[in-house]
This record gives structure tokens, C-alpha cells and sequence, in this order.
């Protein structure tokens, strides 16, 4: 089946995540845990890009062409050591059967797989004996790649992973799919999209740091009556979302900018933990910096060649 969508950008999210991936297991190779790969906006294993060839400087017709690339789930799955536990969701049915058959290729692991919402797939796992459980809970490790389209990741979603301490987190933060909903001015924010906003960023705030009133728009009381955005760009948008995400986690990385179809910022990757034991948050800050450090070389040279 075809899951169509990406492009650069996607390449260097998903070569991000996975050298962090591999990274971690190796870190936690002879430690004592259980480790666990989350990815609770899946896909169905492989993405498909149009990419075209050819034109005028190549003396070649123009040419489209599908090409299949590996997606996050079956990159997780070649990465070695393995992990002790995999979950993957989604809500589309045809990716959940991709799923499926992708999990019967590797039998003999751990891998479940939710056919519906990711956000209730990782309170799920979160709230399973092995991580509530006296005896156990202190051995369980783990990465969750929240990749989803749009503002699909509800604020209680990270809120319960945070709970964890043991959980590192990667998440792919829309910028560009915030500011659609914020639109230019709050009073066309309509109810559907301001509880969207306000499920994504857990608050209600976002409307005052988002929207400045126009000035010289008061009623005769001197009481606001108009709103308009002023301030809210992508980079604002961003620094608003890493100062929502520092309320709940103890360390969030500067965010990976990821430019689309010529749009900087568009997306953010951000990497984060409350993971607050003095070693294990050295560690973590240590692989994120080396994994896109590597990244950012490894793409000098594609453009390069
Ligand atoms: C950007 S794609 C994920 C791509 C994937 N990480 C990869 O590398 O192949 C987002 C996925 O989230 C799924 N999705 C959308 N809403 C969802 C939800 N509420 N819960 C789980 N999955 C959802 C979509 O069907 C889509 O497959």
C-alpha cells in the first residue's frame, strides 16, 4: 500500500531519530533495563515521495518517479541491538494492516500494535503493570517518536510520558499547522479550532501571547474590543511551544528547524526528557547533540555530490 507524503525534511527527521535510536540502545546495551521503542503515529512502515528528474540542465525530459523509502517503524525494527518492546498505532486501517504484516517479518520480538489514536495507545503502555508495577517500573527505558500530522499529540499525552522519567521523546512540533489554526485575527478562531489549540497546548494563554490588541480599538471604557495577530511567526510560535514543553520536562533541546517547500521553521523536531538522574540527562544531551551533529554533516555532503 502507498503512504505518499515527505521529502528532504523527512529524510532528516527520520536519520535524526534513528541514529538517536541506535545510539541509545548501544548506550543501554549492558545496562539492566527493558527498552522500548514508541511510535504512536506509525504510518505504515515505508513512505513514498514523488520525486522528478530531468529538465533543461540535464538535456532530459522531465520525468516523475515514486520512489519507496523506509519509514520510522521499519527503521526502528532494523536497528540493533533490538529493542525489548516495540508499539506502533494508527488510526488508518490500511497502515495498521501494513503494520501488522511488518511485525509478522520480525516474529519472535515484541511488537504490538494499536489500530487507533496514538495519544490513547501511550496512556495504554504507560498505565501497563511493567511501568506502574514496584518491581518493575524502574527498569523500563525508552524513546517516543510522536510524528503525527498536524496537532494530533494532546498536551496529556506528554503530560503522562513526562510522568514517566524514563521516557525520551521526539517530537516533530507543527509550527506551520499552528499557525493555520491561529489565523490572522482571535475573534476567526472558531470553537473547533480554539479546543484544538487549547487541547495542544494544554492551556488557554496562547490566545494572549499569540494576539495583541490593534491599537487604538477600546470601547469608550477603555476595554479592548479588537484583536489582531501582531507576533506570531513560526520562530514565535516555536518558542512559545519550548517554553510549554519546559513547564512538564526538565531538559528540552533547541529545536531542529526543518524547512519545507522553501518555508523555514515549518517544522520543528524537538527532543526532550524528565529524565532528571545527573547521568542519564548528561547522556541524553550528549546523543542528542552527536545525532544531529551527524545529521547535519551527513546532509553537507548529499548536497555536496
Ligand atoms: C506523518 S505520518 C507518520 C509517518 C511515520 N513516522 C513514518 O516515518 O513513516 C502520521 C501518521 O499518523 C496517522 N494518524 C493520524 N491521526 C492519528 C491519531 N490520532 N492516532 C494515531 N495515528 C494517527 C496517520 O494515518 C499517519 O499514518
Amino acid at each position: 500500500m502507498s503512504h505518499l507524503f515527505g521529502g528532504d525534511w523527512t529524510e532528516a527527521k527520520l536519520d535524526i531519530v534513528s541514529r538517536y535510536a541506535k545510539a541509545f540502545q548501544t548506550a543501554l546495551k549492558f545496562r539492566p533495563f527493558e527498552s522500548w521503542y514508541i511510535d504512536p503515529f506509525a504510518g505504515s512502515g515505508e513512505r513514498e515521495e514523488k520525486r522528478f528528474s530531468g529538465g533543461l540542465l540535464d538535456g532530459q525530459p522531465i520525468e516523475e518517479k515514486i520512489h519507496t523509502f523506509a519509514g520510522s517503524a521499519k527503521l526502528a525494527l532494523e536497528i540493533e541491538p533490538h529493542f525489548s518492546h516495540y508499539r506502533f498505532a494508527d488510526t488508518k486501517a490500511e497502515h495498521v494492516q501494513a503494520l501488522r504484516q511488518l511485525a509478522a517479518e520480525h516474529a519472535g520480538r515484541d511488537i504490538q500494535i494499536f489500530p487507533g489514536d496514538g495519544n490513547e495507545c501511550v496512556r495504554r503502555i504507560v498505565s501497563n503493570r511493567l511501568w506502574t508495577g514496584s518491581q518493575t517500573s524502574w527498569k523500563q527505558r525508552g524513546i517516543v517518536f510522536l510524528d503525527p500530522y498536524g496537532m494530533k499529540v494532546a498536551w496529556d499525552t506528554l503530560r503522562v510520558i513526562a510522568q514517566t522519567k524514563r521516557l525520551d521523546v521526539w517530537f516533530l512540533f507543527a509550527a506551520k499547522a499552528v499557525r493555520q489554526q491561529l489565523g490572522p485575527r482571535l475573534d476567526r478562531v472558531d470553537q473547533g479550532k480554539a479546543e484544538a489549540l487549547d487541547r495542544f497546548f494544554g492551556e488557554t494563554t496562547w490566545r494572549d501571547a499569540f494576539f495583541k490588541p490593534i491599537a487604538g480599538q477600546t470601547d469608550f471604557l477603555g476595554t479592548e474590543t479588537d484583536r489582531s495577530e501582531t507576533a506570531a511567526n513560526l520562530q514565535t510560535i516555536g518558542a512559545y511551544a519550548k517554553k510549554r514543553f519546559e513547564t512538564i520536562f526538565c531538559w528540552v533541546s533547541s529545536p531542529k528547524p526543518l524547512t519545507v517547500r522553501n518555508v523555514p521553521d515549518y517544522f520543528q523536531l524537538y527532543c526532550m526528557t524528565n529524565n532528571d538522574s545527573g547521568k542519564a540527562l548528561e547522556l541524553i544531551k550528549k546523543l542528542h547533540a552527536a545525532v544531529v551533529k551527524a545529521q547535519n554533516q551527513a546532509s553537507r555532503h548529499t548536497f555536496d555530490r
